[in-house]
């Protein structure tokens, strides 16, 4: 079975594709609407966020004012995809580095306010540890967020957009 680096190495147009239709994508309508409720009020924050892919959240978490982004990813093209939509930035830090392995990064322990993680943990092979791991960086009532696909986004035969009645693109049954 392929890696999951090299899953999301070599699938990086379909996150082209799903990052190019915008709010079109069941993940957009289902499962974010509970974290924009969520993850709120970053300004000032120290935040990391897991298996970030090209940065969304690594982004908009440095307009709305951060004083630290973390993003780490164990695909190399998604952190290089991510660094070209961040440009330099001196508060933001990307590794390439799987969620398994979070302590290598040697971050502080208590010193992150959030945690964030978008539809990453799923592939966490030892969630004891990653959540150990995230427990000792977080500060004291740090909060740690994180999102996982539902099966109903994900258990179709044929999953993609379709056309509706209106010939728009959609995400089917959403
Ligand atoms: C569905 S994508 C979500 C990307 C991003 N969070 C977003 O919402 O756009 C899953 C991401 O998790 C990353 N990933 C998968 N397994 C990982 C692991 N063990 N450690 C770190 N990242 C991982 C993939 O490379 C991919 O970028």
């Amino acid at each position: 079975m392929e890696s999951i680096e090299n899953y999301y190495d070599t699938t990086l147009k379909l996150f082209e594709t799903l990052k190019n239709k915008n709010e079109d994508n069941g993940a957009f309508y289902v499962e974010n609407p509970w974290m924009r409720e969520l993850v709120t009020n970053l300004n000032g924050l120290t935040v990391l966020d897991i298996g970030c892919g090209y940065g969304t959240f690594i982004k908009r978490a440095l307009v709305e004012g951060v004083s630290k982004a973390i993003g780490i990813d164990i695909s190399n093209k998604m952190i290089s995809e991510a660094q070209k939509e961040l440009g330099s930035n001196p508060v933001a830090e990307l590794h390439v580095c799987p969620m398994e392995n979070l302590d290598s990064l040697k971050i502080e322990s208590d010193s992150l306010d959030l945690v964030t993680s978008y539809f990453a943990i799923m592939y966490c092979k030892d969630y004891t540890k990653l959540v150990r791991d995230v427990h000792k960086i977080l500060k004291k009532n740090g909060r740690f967020i994180f999102i996982v696909q539902h099966p109903i986004l994900t258990s179709g035969i044929d999953m993609g957009f379709v056309k509706n009645d209106q010939g728009e693109e959609v995400w089917p049954n959403v």
